[in-house]
C-alpha cells in the first residue's frame, strides 16, 4: 500500500482580510501550513505529501516552509489553480505509478491527528472513499429571506464534513474526469464520488479538527495552543 497526502493551500483567503494568505499566519510560532504538514511528516500512515500552493507562493511555500522546516516526505510544491477542484486535480497528476490511496486535507486545519488520518486512510482502503465529519450540535432551522423560521430541520442524520478525505486512486481519479466533462463542481472531493455514483462512508473526526477561515477562528486557534507552545 502507497498513501500520497495532497494538501490544498492555494486559496486567496478573502474572508480572513489580511495582506498574507492565510496558510502563512502564524499560530503560535509556526505557520498554520508548517503545523499541518508536520502531522502528515510524522504520520506512518502516509509516504509522500504534496503540497498545492499558489502560484504567488509556490516559491515562498518551497523555501519559507517545506526546506526550512525540513519536511522530508513533500515531493513538491505545486501550483493550484482558480477553484479548489482544479487545485486538488494538479496535484494529484503528480502522483507516483505506485501510489494507490490519496488522503487530501485543507492546508489550514492544523489540529488534525494521526489517528484521524489512519481512519480515513483505513476507511478508503475498506469503502473505496472515507470522509471526516462530526454529527450536528446545534439545532438547524430554515429560515425565510425575511428572517422568519419555516421549519426545524431534523439533525438526528445531519454530519459537518471536514478533512481529511481518503480515497482509492483510481476511483478518484475516474471521479475528477467525470465532472471535468460534466462541468460539474463540488465543494468537497466526496461530492465528485456522490456524483460518480459510487457510495461515501464517514469515519468519526473532532470538533478540534477546525478549518481556519476567520480571524475568529484564528484567535480561537492561538488560546487552544497556549498551553503547549510556551
Ligand atoms: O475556500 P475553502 O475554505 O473551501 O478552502 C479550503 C482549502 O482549499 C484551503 O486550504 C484553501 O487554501 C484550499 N484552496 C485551494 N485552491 C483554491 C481554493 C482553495 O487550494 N483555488
Amino acid at each position: 500500500r502507497r498513501v500520497a497526502a495532497l494538501i490544498p493551500a492555494a486559496g486567496s483567503g478573502q474572508r480572513m482580510g489580511s495582506a498574507t494568505p492565510k496558510p502563512y499566519l502564524l499560530l503560535g510560532r509556526r505557520e498554520i501550513l508548517a503545523r499541518t504538514l508536520e502531522v502528515f511528516e510524522t504520520c506512518a500512515a502516509v509516504h509522500d505529501v504534496w503540497v498545492i500552493a499558489s502560484a504567488e507562493q509556490q516559491q515562498h511555500c518551497r523555501q519559507g516552509i517545506v526546506e526550512r522546516y525540513g519536511f522530508g516526505k513533500v515531493r513538491g510544491v505545486v501550483a493550484g489553480g482558480d477553484e479548489r477542484q482544479a487545485s486538488v486535480w494538479r496535484g494529484l497528476q503528480q502522483l507516483a505509478p505506485e501510489v494507490d490511496l490519496v488522503v487530501i486535507h485543507d492546508g489550514v486545519r492544523p489540529f488534525v491527528s494521526h489517528a484521524l488520518i489512519e481512519d480515513a486512510v483505513e476507511g478508503a482502503a475498506q469503502h473505496g472513499a472515507a470522509i471526516a465529519a462530526v454529527p450536528l450540535k446545534d439545532t438547524i432551522k430554515r429560515v425565510s429571506r425575511q428572517g422568519q423560521v419555516e421549519a426545524t430541520v431534523p439533525r438526528d442524520r445531519l454530519w459537518r464534513i471536514q478533512t481529511p478525505q481518503a480515497f482509492r486512486r483510481q476511483l478518484l481519479q475516474q471521479a475528477f474526469e467525470q465532472a471535468w466533462q460534466q462541468r460539474f463542481v463540488a465543494t468537497d472531493e466526496a461530492g465528485l464520488i456522490e456524483a460518480y455514483g459510487h457510495s461515501v462512508y464517514v469515519v468519526q473526526g473532532s470538533e478540534r479538527n477546525v478549518k481556519i477561515t476567520t480571524p475568529d477562528d484564528l484567535a480561537m486557534c492561538e488560546r487552544l495552543i497556549e498551553r503547549e507552545d510556551h
